[in-house]
């Protein structure tokens, strides 16, 4: 099928009812991610690319995409806040996405710990968040996102089943359209974030969680219960009576 390119002055009018200052679209680059850190010293500033030559996935994996199909960018943020609310701005982005594609594709998805997105058993969005500090708090936070719109990488080049939104649905969906709600159900979120106030996103998470209540197996071996993930991020499995912290890796179910 013909994928078409992003309406930029749509997203840059839109981008009005949101936190963001600026967009930088790209047609090609390495990654937006990488690009970000490169201008690290602004503030609020949303970063799209139609194409990357090296997208990267979490723990050194790559991230896939086709021109002009998916969405693919990286949110720069400055905030004042100490690093133990990194996972908080990423739950933000993952629950924007989550209410989103509901409302827009009404597809139901749930995060898989820490911050993958899952529709029925398929892998459908990704995040990686990278940061920088100064002394105790943030400097900079880079939260990138690959969502697999309109196209997604076949199986066997993944180590995952993966799916899209025209997969779940049969239907192509306009990119702008959706990473606009996005980013102004991330605003919401960002700014209670820096305001403190993460109680309800924290039970949001939970309630969202892909895991939570079902047996898992984390990579050091732990097994047992999935009870909860806490505000800073780690994920508590309820194993031979005791509770467990888990604060890397991956959880098979
Ligand atoms: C993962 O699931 O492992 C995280 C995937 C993150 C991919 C996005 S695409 C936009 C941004 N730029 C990158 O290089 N990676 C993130």
């Amino acid at each position: 099928m013909e994928y078409k390119p992003l309406n930029k002055k749509l997203i840059l009018e839109g981008l009005k009812d949101t936190i963001f200052k600026d967009a930088i679209i790209l047609e090609e680059i390495d990654s937006t991610n990488e690009f970000a850190k490169r201008i690290s010293k602004k503030d609020n500033v949303l970063i799209v690319a139609e194409h990357q030559t090296a997208g990267k996935g979490r723990r050194g994996r790559r991230w896939f995409s086709k021109k002009y199909a998916n969405l693919l960018f990286s949110l720069l943020l400055n905030p004042d806040l100490t690093k133990e609310y990194t996972f908080s701005l990423s739950m933000a982005l993952a629950l924007s996405f989550v209410f989103s594609i509901e409302k827009i594709a009404e597809v139901k998805a749930l995060i898989k710990w820490p911050n993958d997105i899952y529709v029925n058993q398929k892998k459908i969005a990704g995040i990686l968040t990278e940061f920088s500090l100064k002394g105790e708090k943030l400097d900079y936070v880079i939260i990138g996102m690959g969502i697999n719109v309109n196209w997604a990488p076949k199986a066997e080049e993944l180590l995952y089943p993966a799916t899209s939104l025209k997969d779940e649905t049969g239907r192509t969906f306009e990119r702008e359209i959706l990473l606009l709600d996005i980013l102004k159900r991330f605003s919401d979120y960002y700014k209670k974030i820096l305001s403190g106030d993460i109680d309800e996103l924290y039970r949001s998470w939970n309630e969202h969680s892909l895991i939570i209540g079902k047996t898992v197996s984390a990579e050091d071996g732990t097994k047992g219960k999935a009870l909860r993930i806490e505000k800073d991020g780690s994920l508590i499995i309820l194993a031979d009576g005791k509770e467990k912290r888990i604060t890397y890796g991956n959880i098979n179910l």
